[in-house]
């Protein structure tokens, strides 16, 4: 037994092994319970008790070869057994499998249009707190204390000083205070007004705001802008009016309203048969406004304009209750995965 054994152990050190099928058959013959090894273990237990010891050693050292050998092979072919083995050759042709990442949430999509809307056109981005202080959202902007302009937007008051922002206009402030004039940028973010839930209104919603200040901005260069805007959101056709109305923080103020998208101005439920919809504040910055963050109205104006993400959503996704939005219903959130 210890000459076939030396055979043994010389014959695998000569082995070479040199593709995973040689592997697997390396192992068959050696390594597998019909193999040479297990043989040799039983012919091991029928030998004389004197030679054991020394036939023992040996046979641990053949073993020992052959799993050394295996184990550098396999650390270079990629197989052991038949199963393993249909795994060398992926089949190429077969369809991809679909992995289901999610996808963006519909004001995010809107919020992204928007930002690179104006983005094209020179207006950065600004971000502010959502935690605001009285005089970065009211007084500031012109809203003189007691005055009833500050029921105009319900407030979270968290004290008498600090509450929840109620618009964005608040990021303005902060801009306006820190940086010098020019100034072109847009401030998306969250808002919060204290409204009872309903499908039209909602105690937090999403605004983007917009300022640009410079020497001899006027009402056209805003009126100019906004037409840019709703072209790029809205396509070539829609029609834009605007409507005298109040901010504390522009003078003059303004409504913007856009040609229904559903009815094409025909009138329908959503535009209230009057074939218009509003979707934006805005105005000449108010001389007070730019005084009190420190810019000189003598020598810059400037015009601002704020809307509701949620409000343009609806109008382009045809979104009927505002609160679709935010109850995360994958059949409702699934159809805009693939924006
Ligand atoms: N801040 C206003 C709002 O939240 C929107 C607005 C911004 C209006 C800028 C005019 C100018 O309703």
């Amino acid at each position: 037994m210890k000459q076939k054994l030396e055979e043994l152990q010389n014959k695998i050190s000569q082995t070479v092994i040199n593709s995973a099928d040689e592997l697997e058959e390396f192992r068959l013959t050696y390594l597998s319970r019909k193999g040479i090894l297990n043989d040799l273990f039983e012919e091991f237990k029928t030998i004389p008790n004197e030679i054991k010891k020394d036939v023992g050693k040996l046979m641990n050292a053949v073993k020992q070869d052959i799993q050394v050998k295996f184990n550098e092979a396999s650390g270079l072919f990629h197989t052991t057994n038949v199963k393993s083995k249909s795994l060398e050759y992926a089949d190429l042709s077969l369809p991809a499998e679909l992995q289901n990442i999610g996808g963006r949430h519909p004001l995010s999509i809107i919020e992204n249009e928007i930002v690179s809307i104006f983005n094209k056109i020179g207006f950065t981005i600004t971000e502010g707190p959502e935690i605001e202080d009285d005089w970065h959202n009211f007084s500031a902007l012109n809203f003189p204390e007691n005055h009833p302009a500050r029921d105009m937007q319900d407030t979270f008051f968290i004290d008498k000083e600090i509450a929840l922002r109620t618009h964005t206009s608040s990021v303005q402030v902060r801009l306006m205070e820190n940086q010098k004039p020019p100034l072109r940028a847009i401030m998306p973010g969250r808002v919060y007004r204290n409204e009872a839930v309903s499908a039209r209104a909602n105690c937090f919603f999403h605004q983007v705001e917009g300022i640009y200040i410079d020497k001899k901005v006027s009402f056209a260069d805003l009126k100019q802008t906004l037409y840019y805007f709703v072209k790029e959101m809205f396509g070539e056709d829609v029609k834009v009016r605007f409507r005298p109305s109040y901010f504390p923080f522009t003078e003059p103020s303004a409504e913007m309203d856009i040609s229904c998208l559903l009815c094409k101005g025909a009138g329908c439920n959503v535009c209230k048969y009057t074939g218009w919809v509003e979707i934006l504040g805005c105005g000449m910055i108010d001389p007070n406004v730019l005084e009190n963050c420190g810019i000189d109205s003598n020598e810059y104006s400037g015009f601002a304009f704020g809307m509701g993400i949620e409000r343009i959503a609806m109008l382009k996704y045809d979104v009927k209750d505002l609160r679709t939005y935010f109850t995360n219903d994958v059949s409702f959130l699934k159809q805009f995965s693939q924006l």
